[in-house]
């Protein structure tokens, strides 16, 4: 029976939100769309938008791996070919969780194409284990803000969802790239108990600050020791760019992911800080594309 086409959704992401490294994320009202069709003799990939002019070979792309895996996962056999129209509106090697809404897509696609039935937070795991971490690609397939963790071989991805407050979110991403791989070789190996602590005692107040909007506690809240101060010296004007957010009026910011882009939240409309955080970046000698974004309860799914 020829299979029906459609089209998948995914949306950003950022993850750590700070303290919360490899472990919150939070999902952005930007979304990264593919269109499936399977009436075709040959896999074709085709992109507009983000990353449009790169590699678009099927045995290197991300939405394939993810689609074919969650087949094997499943013992079904995938489609002899596929076409593939994407609109990439989620800049890659940003921080923004491009390529978790490409694995996301690529799962949803799967699970609907050949009628899997699988529940989206079951898709999780095996994104994880793609991905190499769960934060982005929890959030990017259940939609708001995400906690994941990975458990033991049994267990799979543990992953906790919660109900986060309408903020407003300025997002910078500089134009440099910054690939997870360099940003994590960039950490140390081992840290100083007392920086563990500092960590450890900002997570629940992040959690209580995002899902209640309380702006007083959210600058607190996602300080972090971790990763953050090994990564701003990657990103030209990095800490000043975060400076600027605060002193326009930015309740909390952090380095999205593992950058460059850049986030700060505030329930009030972002326009004057997101215009600080971009003359500061020019400043730096770097241009910059511009996010005004909310967050989205929604996570990755058929759209059409
Ligand atoms: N938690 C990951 C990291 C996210 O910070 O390396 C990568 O986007």
């Amino acid at each position: 029976m020829a299979l029906r086409d459609f089209t998948v959704g995914a949306p950003a992401t950022t993850a750590n939100l700070g303290p919360g490294f490899d472990a919150f994320g939070l999902a952005f009202n930007l979304w990264s769309e593919v269109d499936f069709s399977f009436d075709c003799e040959r896999t074709t990939i085709s992109a507009e938008g983000y990353g449009a002019g790169l590699d678009s070979r099927p045995e290197t792309n991300l939405i394939l791996t993810a689609f074919k895996e969650l087949c094997r996962e499943s013992g079904v056999e995938p489609p002899r070919a596929l076409r593939l129209r994407c609109r990439n509106r989620i800049p890659f090697g940003s921080g923004l969780g491009s390529s978790a809404a490409a694995i996301a897509c690529g799962l949803v696609a799967a699970n609907e194409a050949l009628d899997l039935g699988i529940e989206a937070a079951e898709l999780v795991d095996l994104g994880s284990r793609i991905e190499g971490h769960p934060d982005n690609i929890a959030a990017a397939l259940l939609g708001g803000l995400t906690v994941g963790a990975m458990g033991d071989r049994e267990e799979g991805a543990l992953i906790a969802s919660y109900s986060v407050d309408d903020w407003n979110v300025a997002v910078i991403k500089p134009h440099i790239t910054i690939f997870t791989e360099d940003a994590r070789r960039a950490l140390p190996k081992t840290v100083a108990m007392e920086d563990a602590v500092f960590n450890i005692q900002r997570i629940a107040f992040l959690l209580s600050a995002l899902c209640g909007g309380d702006e007083d506690t959210l600058g607190f809240a996602m300080q972090d020791r971790l990763h953050q101060e090994y990564r701003l010296p990657l990103i030209p004007g990095g800490r000043e760019i975060l400076d600027a957010a605060i002193g326009a009026g930015a309740a909390g910011v952090a380095v999205s992911g593992s950058g460059p882009a850049l986030v700060a939240f505030s329930m009030k409309p972002v326009d004057g800080i997101l215009a600080a955080m971009a003359d500061t970046c020019l400043a730096a000698g770097i241009d910059c594309d511009q996010f005004n974004l909310k967050v989205s309860r929604d996570g990755a799914s058929v759209i059409a």
